[in-house]
């Protein structure tokens, strides 16, 4: 087990409900997604809180974690509701997805990864969604400038890119 899944089981045993609601920044932006129904992945989804927003907005969530403990406990959310969330307990760094996902939201997780694997894993993420799909990062203000210029560089639309949270359109 590594520090972080140990640190995080920690967090999540202590506090059911650590994080709160989804951010409202997160949620205005989310309320930006032009489909229905679409397939979303949410890396470092954690106990859960934007994945069950975003199911119980209509859509289908793949939500990625290396935390037992918070899936667990967004895995009895998820019965109590019958929400379509497949719940994956992996680390992301060799968790490979669907490709042609609608979305990929990534709320607060790019800081927890070392420096040297940000970019990498972005442009992996980048290859697995749809062209007219949305990325949605939402973080720490420091790790957000190198994931900004890889956005620009490959074209996105950045449709939304502040108070921490950068939104952007894959180009078609
Ligand atoms: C700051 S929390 C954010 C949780 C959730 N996105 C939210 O906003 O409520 C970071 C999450 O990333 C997870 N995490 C950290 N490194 C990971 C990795 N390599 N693979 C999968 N999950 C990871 C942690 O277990 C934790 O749940």
């Amino acid at each position: 087990m590594t520090a972080v899944m140990k640190k995080y089981d920690k967090i999540y045993q202590n506090e059911p409900d650590y994080f709160g609601h989804t951010s409202k920044h997160y949620t205005t932006t989310i309320s930006g997604f032009d489909f229905e129904n679409g397939l979303v992945l949410d890396v470092g989804a954690g106990q859960g809180r934007d994945a069950l927003y975003l199911a119980a907005r209509g859509h289908r969530v793949i939500a990625v974690d290396s935390s037992a403990i918070g899936l667990e406990q967004l895995r009895e959310r998820v019965e109590e509701n019958n929400y379509p969330i497949e719940i994956v307990h992996k680390d992301a760094l060799s968790y490979t997805p669907p490709k042609d996902l609608d979305a990929i939201v990534l709320d607060q997780f790019f800081h927890e990864l070392p420096n040297n694997a940000r970019l990498k894993f972005l442009q992996k993420m980048m290859q697995h969604l749809r062209p007219d799909g949305y990325m949605l990062i939402a973080d720490e203000k420091s790790v957000l400038p190198m994931l900004r210029s890889e956005l620009k560089r490959a074209k996105y639309d950045l449709i939304r890119d502040k108070n921490g949270v950068l939104f952007a359109l894959k180009p078609l």
